[in-house]
């Protein structure tokens, strides 16, 4: 699911029961990864295929890059994010 919040773009992610929440960028392009699928437990982003190991977001086509990660938290049912500076 992407989400925008506090001018950023957000990627939410279930992997079996964990939540993962990204900037929702590709750190090749800056492509958004809306339309990614997850395959082998990575995310493969639809724009040149580069991917990215769950849960880390550690690309696995070039050493050295990465999904951003962004904080956030469960709490009564709901997903709370901390997108802002
Ligand atoms: S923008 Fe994601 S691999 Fe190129």
């Amino acid at each position: 699911m992407a989400v925008r919040h506090r001018g950023k773009n957000i990627l939410i992610l279930k992997q079996e029961s964990r939540w993962l929440v990204f900037v929702n960028e590709c750190p090749h392009r800056g492509l958004q990864l809306d339309e990614s699928i997850i395959t082998n437990g990575q995310l493969v982003c639809p724009h040149h295929n580069w991917q990215f190991k769950l849960p880390s977001g550690t690309c696995s086509t070039y050493s050295g890059y990465g999904l951003q990660p962004v904080p956030f938290r469960i709490q009564d049912g709901y997903l709370w994010v901390r997108a802002g500076d």
